[in-house]
Parts: structure tokens; C-alpha cells; sequence
């Protein structure tokens, strides 16, 4: 009782989104190999699956589209196309349950033929063409009803013009959940199975940041922050629990981490060898991300949590 009394840090299915995969056509549950229980949706079998997850408490989702390889170019131009399956999922799913907070995924790597984050030229990626691409894409969800914008491209000064685009056409309300410290990280490799989204040639070491740095993180919140990001992500999170409290500690936003696919994939492996036990493991990792200071996490535990304490 007293070691109740005295326990600092307490998880709630109200901290967490819960990521989910979407892909165009009909009856499609397609789980991902390398992440169990993790599906690619097609929107009919997504609603009931929304609906099952919302009547277990949880109450924001971020969303991933898988595309199609014959959609994806150098200019990503699927991503605010007018039929995109993705913008139009975002608007029937905000019709059906207007209640939930649902979150984006900005980044040219779905719809790129490059599968970068950015524009590719002779190799090189370039920041400030890709820009305006995230902006059009950014204004395409917020018209479709989008709550969260989620920038997850790591380009400079996207925030900041992503805000003046989203004000100047009225979405004043929809708010950036930048991805601020976003790390060069091994661990995206299962969601980038997800997604087949992998990068054609080259890394993401020209726009993610370098797993030995931290001061650099303050560097990119105080940008983020002024060009009016509403949270702050960091990304991966067991690896970065000290990057978690780093910003946490000097920044008055929101705190957000992403526990990423390969985090969860590495949970799974063990516990299906028989080597780690599943619940109390995911709930360790998920209670040390809060207690190093998230007030927002980003995973893909977030359904079997609200089962375990329904
Ligand atoms: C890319 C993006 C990635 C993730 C979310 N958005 C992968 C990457 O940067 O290559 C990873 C999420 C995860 O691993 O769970 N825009």
C-alpha cells in the first residue's frame, strides 16, 4: 500500500496514440512479419478496428499510409492528390468518430519512387524544394479534418512555414506534433517493411539526426518551438530517454516520444523465444519513457495496454 502511495509515475491509455497502417482497397488485413499483431488496413476493416480500440478507452490514433509502388514519384505529388486514399480515409474516419484526435504523417518517403523524406537530385537531397511539397500535403489533411499534423520529415524550417500555410487557409486549430529530435536510427527497419517505404539509394544521415549528438536536440527545439510547433517529439524512445528529459527540462511544450517498430519488434522476438515476459515487459518500457519525462507516447503496445488494464 505504501509503495502505492509513493509510486511517481502512472500510465493511463490516455498517453498514448496508437499508430495504425492504411492501404487502398477492400477487405485487407495484411499483418506486417516483422511487426505482430500490427496489420496494414484497408479502410472498411480500419473503422471496426477504430471501433474496437476506442470501446477499450484509446482515444488518439496516428496514421501511416501504405501506397501503392505504381503512385510513388520523384515530387510525391499522390500525397495531396485529390483522390488520395490516405486524405480521403483521414475525412470518413473523422465522420465516423468525431470524438478521437487523429494524427498525420507529413514525409515525402510514402509516395516518393526515392523513398526519401525529401526531394532527390543527383543524389543530394534538398531542403528547401521539399518544403512546399510537405506544406500542400499539410493543407490537404487539415481539410480533410486532421487534428494533429505530424511532421515526421526532418527538413528545415517546415514547421514554421507549415504553420503560415495552415493559418493563412483557415486551420488556425490543427496542431504540429513536430518530430524535433529525429534520430538516423536502426530501429525504423520493421516499419519500414510496413510501408515499403525503405530509401532506394543513400541514408537519412543528411536530414536525421546523429544518434551520438544531444545538444543539437536543444537546437532543434528552440527552432521548432518558434516557428510554433504545439508538441516536441523525440524519436526513437528507450535509446533516448535522456533526450526525452533534456527537452522535457527546458522546454514548457508538450514532451512526445515515438516507441518505434524496432522497439516493439525486439519485445516480441523475445517474448515468442520465451525469453522476456510480454506484458511486464512493454509496460517497463512504456512507464520508463513517462517517467523520463513524455507526456505523449507514440506506440504500437498501446491496444494490448488497454486490454491488460481495461
Ligand atoms: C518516415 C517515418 C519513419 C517512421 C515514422 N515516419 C521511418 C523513417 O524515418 O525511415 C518510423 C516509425 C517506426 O519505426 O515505428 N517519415
Amino acid at each position: 500500500m505504501i509503495r502505492n502511495m509513493i509510486e511517481e509515475t502512472h500510465l493511463s491509455v490516455n498517453d498514448f496514440i496508437y499508430p495504425l497502417f492504411i492501404v487502398d482497397g477492400k477487405n485487407i488485413k495484411e499483418e506486417i512479419p516483422s511487426m505482430p499483431n500490427v496489420y496494414r488496413w484497408s479502410l472498411d476493416l480500419l473503422l471496426k478496428e477504430l471501433e474496437s480500440c476506442i470501446k477499450l478507452g484509446i482515444n488518439s490514433y496516428v496514421l501511416f499510409p501504405a501506397v501503392n509502388e505504381q503512385l510513388k514519384d520523384k515530387l510525391a505529388s499522390y500525397s495531396f492528390h485529390s483522390e488520395n486514399f490516405y486524405i480521403k480515409a483521414i475525412a470518413k474516419i473523422k465522420e465516423t468518430f468525431p470524438e478521437i484526435c487523429l494524427m498525420s504523417d507529413v514525409a515525402m518517403d510514402p509516395y516518393s519512387s526515392d523513398g526519401h523524406d525529401g526531394l532527390v537530385e543527383n543524389g543530394e537531397i534538398i531542403n528547401d524544394k521539399t518544403l512546399p511539397i510537405l506544406s500542400k500535403m499539410s493543407i490537404a489533411q487539415a481539410q480533410a479534418g486532421i487534428d494533429i499534423i505530424g511532421p515526421s520529415d526532418m527538413m528545415d524550417g517546415r514547421v514554421g512555414l507549415i504553420r503560415n500555410e495552415l493559418d493563412n487557409a483557415g486551420y488556425q486549430n490543427t496542431s504540429i506534433m513536430s518530430y524535433t529530435a529525429k534520430y538516423a536510427s536502426a530501429f525504423y527497419g520493421p516499419f519500414r517493411d510496413a510501408l515499403d517505404s525503405a530509401p532506394k539509394a543513400g541514408d537519412k544521415k543528411t536530414y536525421q539526426m546523429n544518434p551520438a549528438n544531444k545538444k543539437e536536440a536543444l537546437i532543434e527545439a528552440e527552432l521548432d518551438t518558434n516557428e510554433g510547433a504545439d508538441f516536441l517529439m523525440v524519436k526513437p524512445a528507450l535509446c533516448y530517454l535522456d533526450v526525452i528529459h533534456l527537452l522535457k527540462s527546458n522546454f514548457e511544450l508538450p514532451i512526445s516520444a515515438y516507441n518505434v517498430s524496432g522497439e516493439y519488434a525486439m519485445i516480441h522476438a523475445a517474448s515468442k523465444n520465451g525469453w522476456l515476459d510480454y506484458n511486464s515487459t512493454f509496460q517497463e518500457s512504456l512507464l520508463s519513457i513517462k517517467r523520463a519525462g513524455a507526456d505523449v507516447i507514440l506506440t504500437y503496445f498501446a491496444k494490448d495496454f488497454a486490454k491488460i488494464n481495461a
